[in-house]
């Protein structure tokens, strides 16, 4: 059994943490964190072995074969400049935005490297991450990064490194999409009168539910539905809901969507340096 370390238990290190420990035996799992805190923490909440747990991440990296980096990518070029250790044989998986894999080549003097880019989902378990490989990861290698990645979600391995940046304007940043509509269906709610605490509600749980019917429909063993159908399915002729996607599509929001997605892809870009 492979040794797995995270560096960085901030949200999402915490978050894949919490889900790699029900997939794999907890002896083989370590962490490292600048904070006490955070340490004491995945003890207490994870069951952690104390052992298994360092301040200096060097420590860690004595222990590991694969360690995922989950420091903020600002604190990259300054992290490695205090690595101690031989890197030589490990496999890194990268969940940082905007550090390519070159970069990281450069920085850790390390072959095998995986490039990810999971999203805030994985708080639940249902992230969506995207990644890719450089060549010298073996197929052993990837099957235990999907195994990684699949324990906190649904994995897609990509073709190649730029797919990242439409990948991060999709789905990276998509959580944010749905919740902005969710702000604005609750925006609405207030103006229509229903008291704060009911114009919460209303818009929560209208999100919450239908992204439900979305999964158990995806999932239908017989014919599974799409968004798109469950769309068609509410929407009667004649109807409110027709009645508002008509105007929507009148006005072009389709359009405006696709094209603030386009923006979050361009920003990808510029940040990846491309
Ligand atoms: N948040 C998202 O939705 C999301 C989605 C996809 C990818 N990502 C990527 O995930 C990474 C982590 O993001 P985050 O939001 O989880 O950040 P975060 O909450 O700031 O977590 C980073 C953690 O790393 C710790 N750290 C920094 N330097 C360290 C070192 N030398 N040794 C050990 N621990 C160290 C930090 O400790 P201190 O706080 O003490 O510095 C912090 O606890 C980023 O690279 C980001 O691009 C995030």
């Amino acid at each position: 059994m492979k040794k797995i370390g995270i560096i960085g238990i901030g949200n999402m290190g915490f978050a894949i943490l919490e889900a790699l420990v029900k997939k794999f035996d907890v002896s083989n799992l370590y962490i490292s964190d600048t904070s006490e805190e955070k340490i004491k923490s995945a003890i207490k909440n994870l069951k952690i072995p104390k052992n298994n747990c360092f301040l200096d991440f060097n420590d860690l990296l004595k222990q590991i074969d694969i360690v995922i980096l989950a420091i903020k990518p600002q604190a990259f070029e300054e992290f490695t400049k205090f690595i101690k250790i031989d890197l030589k044989d490990k496999v890194v998986i990268s969940i940082m935005a905007g550090v390519s894999i070159e970069k990281i080549n450069k920085f850790l003097k390390i072959k095998k490297i995986i490039r990810s880019m999971p999203n805030l989902c994985a708080q639940v378990s249902q992230a969506l991450t995207g990644w890719i490989s450089s060549k010298e990861v073996s197929k052993t290698e990837k099957e235990i990064a999907k195994k990684i990645f699949r324990s906190f979600g649904e994995e897609i391995e990509l073709k190649k490194e730029d797919k990242i940046n439409e990948l991060t304007a999709l789905s990276g940043s998509g959580p944010a999409y749905f919740f902005y509509l969710t702000e604005l269906l609750e925006e609405k709610a207030n103006f229509f009168g229903f008291t704060e605490e009911e114009a919460r509600k209303i818009a929560e749980i209208t999100f919450i539910g239908s992204a439900k019917v979305l999964e158990k429909s995806r999932n239908l063993p017989s014919a599974p539905l799409t968004s798109m159908d469950l769309k068609n399915a509410v929407t009667s002729k004649g109807g409110t809901t027709e009645a508002a996607l008509k105007f929507m599509e009148e006005n072009k929001f389709g359009e405006i969507f696709q094209n603030a997605v386009e923006c979050a892809k361009r920003r990808a870009e510029e940040m990846n340096g491309k």
